[in-house]
């Protein structure tokens, strides 16, 4: 029996959509994504010069998007935050929005040696960031009657299980996230605004190199990508990959594909989970031996 009814083009159809930590990453593969199933997307990042390059790549990627743009965005600043869900209002109003910007501080480390300031930076960062793109939402959701909206917010497996190789302020703030995206989640069940926290597994990409211009300077400094700081020390990189049951780290897009999920109707029953995508690696006690299980093809890079 035919299916009934306009057929939607894009799982994303109609959405108005916010991604932060647009420039690289886990937020790079979203907005390729994101504007393939048909949302409008608005990109942003702290980063300039990277938010260009990868607003050509969406661009590029997907020339028949419904609508991309950028705009440089500190997360930490609610002013800020605010109005980049405030410049989607003549778009019709926020509809999803992926908070996903988030540091991993070099000097971050155990509870002895952790800086104040690199503890206070990461939280301003990953803590309050999520907070005001989760306040920004709401108030935009309300102002513009929608009965629905997603917010994703990218929390971590370090929020779940504990890392031998500390990272405090990391793990206290994605632990935050985590705490804070299931509050909401009950919070608004009943106004139709869904909150869900995304918990990956370390993940193996390359963002395209960063620039050294002011702004930049803080991320330069701040985010290390994980491959980059494992470089080919082996030993180092074993110990990761070991707990791993596909023998592999996961890949950028493979998170992107569950924030689809996430963001479309599709997960209208799905809310307050901790989506964990790390290939079964907090489930595992002993993983398997042998070459491990292929990985999928990034797209934007
Ligand atoms: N890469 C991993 O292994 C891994 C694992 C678990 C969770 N995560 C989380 O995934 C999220 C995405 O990170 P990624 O892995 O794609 O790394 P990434 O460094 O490639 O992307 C993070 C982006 O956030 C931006 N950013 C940093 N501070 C910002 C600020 N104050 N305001 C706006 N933008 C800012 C950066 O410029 C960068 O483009 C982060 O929250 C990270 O903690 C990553």
């Amino acid at each position: 029996m035919a299916l009934e009814g306009p057929i939607a083009r894009g799982r994303l159809q109609g959405k108005n959509a916010i991604i932060t930590g647009a420039a690289g990453g886990i937020g790079l593969e979203t907005s390729i994504l994101f504007a393939r199933e048909g949302a409008s997307v608005l990109m942003a990042d702290i980063s300039n010069l990277s938010l260009e390059r990868a607003l050509a790549k969406v661009k590029e990627l997907v020339p028949d998007a419904p609508r991309v743009e950028a705009i440089r965005c500190d997360i930490s600043k609610e002013s800020e935050v605010q109005a980049m869900v405030e410049s989607q209002d003549s778009w019709g109003g926020t509809d999803v929005i992926f908070n996903n910007a988030g540091i991993m501080h070099p000097n971050d480390a155990d509870a002895i040696d952790t800086p104040e300031e690199v503890w206070d930076l990461t939280h301003n960062i990953n803590v309050k960031g999520v907070w005001f793109g989760s306040k920004h939402a709401v108030l935009s959701l309300r102002r513009h009657k929608k009965s629905k909206g997603s917010i994703i917010n990218t929390a971590s497996v370090v929020a779940l299980v504990g890392s031998a190789t500390p990272q405090l302020a990391y793990t206290a703030s994605k632990g935050a996230v985590l705490a804070m995206t299931r509050e909401l989640a009950i919070v608004h069940a009943r106004e139709g605004f869904r909150f869900n926290a995304l918990c990956p597994a370390p993940l193996k990409y390359s963002t395209p190199p960063r620039t050294s211009s002011q702004s930049d300077k803080l991320i330069c400094d701040s985010t290390p990508l994980l491959q980059d700081w494992l470089g080919d020390d082996m030993a180092k990189r074993h110990r990761r990959e070991v707990h791993f049951p596909t023998g592999r780290f996961g890949e950028a897009i493979e998170q992107a594909h569950a924030v689809v999920f996430l963001a479309s109707d599709e997960s209208s029953f799905v809310n307050g989970t901790d989506f964990v995508v790390d290939g079964g690696m907090t489930k595992a006690y002993v993983t398997p031996e042998g070459p491990p299980a292929a990985a999928p093809q990034s797209l934007g890079r």
